[in-house]
């Protein structure tokens, strides 16, 4: 998922940053956005660095992208630490004077806010009615911490550890997904998930780029809408989600047999992993060498893999008790000089014979890696096409909704 930390203007912003490690250490995508006076505490450069990702702390950049629109759509949970006196009065009369405030204000993602601040701070009634409003907004407040504060004094107010910060805005967005109606309750889907790779001698591949984020995603979906999921995955960069039945599978080959085994009584296969269509036809035993006498390269020859979602079509035409009822294909596409990535998706859908393909638009910004998704759903019936945007999750969700409604 994508989490915005959010860091007021106090001492303890040196320490929150270790929020950004813990977040990214779990696999998720992580934006820091400072408010101006938090980058009195910290830098941008160790903000960057730490997240991996650009860092604003103003409107006023990237305007051409409306950026806090943009984070706030993007964001899954949105975590200030530590969240000071004033950041809190902004936040509960619902400024928006800066990138932070704007984009809490813009979100639909769960807020968790951990404040910290000096102990009359924190005590005075003008704080305590602001905690309190923050709390009616549905935004998650922690308690400080009583301890010692900046000075040589100590009391309540300050900030709670970075790792019990990290399992609070956890279990939040945890109950937060599970609020969610179990709409899909008896109903069980199989994705699957990553790119395969084709060995080519014990130490080589040929591999593809996919992280798996978007099959994950689904996963994830499937079974916050209350759905039975088996999530059959090759290689990604994601760590395979909680609470789903997790089948490895490495090659394409391996996909196949894994899919075929699982498929039978199934109501849904959404096949989002990036297949190989090709390996090499044949595999070294030991580690293919150079010559030590010339410079000859050698020739690595390809035989087609199965084509998976084809062979589960061709199942279901005729033995339907040993394949799914619905079938779903993935397709990314990048549109050709002659062809829109609508018609080439068309004429994937009638070559395939599946009864829904995803058409993922690929392109620089898009796409491989990407948190955020743009997906056109075609229907082998003549059911007009689909369009979803948003995080991978919202895409997913929607998806699933569609494919799986009654
Ligand atoms: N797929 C599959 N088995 C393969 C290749 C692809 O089941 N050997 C599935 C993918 O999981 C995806 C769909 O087929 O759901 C479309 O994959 P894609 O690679 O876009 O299609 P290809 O038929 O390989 O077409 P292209 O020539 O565009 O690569």
């Amino acid at each position: 998922m994508r989490v915005i930390v959010g860091f007021g203007g106090g001492i303890a912003a040196y320490k929150a940053t270790s929020l950004l490690r813990l977040f990214s250490k779990d696999g998720h995508d992580v934006v820091a956005m400072p408010t101006p006076s938090a980058l009195e505490f910290v830098g941008q450069p160790t903000l960057e660095a730490l997240s991996g990702n650009p860092v604003s702390s103003s409107v006023f950049e990237r305007v051409e992208e409306v950026n806090h629109v943009r984070q706030a759509e993007l964001a899954d949970l949105v975590v200030v630490a530590p969240a000071t006196a004033d950041l809190m009065a902004r936040l509960a009369m619902g400024r928006a004077n800066d990138l932070l405030s704007a984009t809490i204000l813009t979100t639909h993602a769960p807020v968790v806010l951990a404040p910290a601040m000096h102990t009359q701070m924190w005590e005075h009634p003008a704080t305590q009615a602001n905690v309190a409003t923050l709390r009616e907004f549905g935004y998650h407040v922690l308690d400080p911490a009583v301890g010692r504060l900046t000075g040589p004094d100590s009391g309540s107010g300050r900030m709670p550890e970075p790792e019990e910060i990290f399992g609070f805005a956890m279990s939040v967005k945890d109950s937060s997904q599970k609020d969610e109606k179990k709409t899909l309750q008896g109903r069980s889907v199989v994705i699957t998930a990553g790119g395969t790779r084709e060995p080519l001698d014990p130490v080589r591949y040929l591999g593809n780029r996919s992280s798996g984020k978007q099959g994950v995603a689904l996963a994830e979906a499937a079974r916050a809408l209350g759905a039975d999921v088996t999530l059959i995955h090759a290689h990604m960069e994601v760590p395979a989600p909680d609470g789903v039945r997790c089948v490895f599978a490495s090659s394409a080959e391996e996909l196949r047999n894994a899919v075929l085994e699982n498929v039978a009584d199934k109501d849904v296969l959404i096949m989002a992993a990036a297949v190989a269509d090709f390996r090499p036809a044949s595999y070294e035993e030991y580690k293919i060498k150079k010559s030590e006498t010339d410079d000859a390269a050698p020739t690595i020859s390809l035989v087609r893999n199965p084509d998976i979602l084809r062979e589960v079509v061709s199942l279901r035409e005729q033995q339907p008790e040993l394949a799914p009822e619905t079938i779903v294909g993935f397709a990314a596409e990048t549109g050709s000089a002659t062809q829109s990535v609508l018609e080439l998706g068309e004429a994937k859908l009638r070559r395939k014979k599946c009864d829904y393909l995803a058409i993922n638009e690929v392109g620089e910004q898009r796409g491989f890696g990407a948190d955020d998704n743009h997906l056109t759903v075609l229907a082998a019936t003549a059911e007009p096409a689909q369009v979803y945007q948003g995080s991978k999750y919202d895409v997913a969700k929607a998806l699933l909704l569609h494919v799986m409604r009654p």
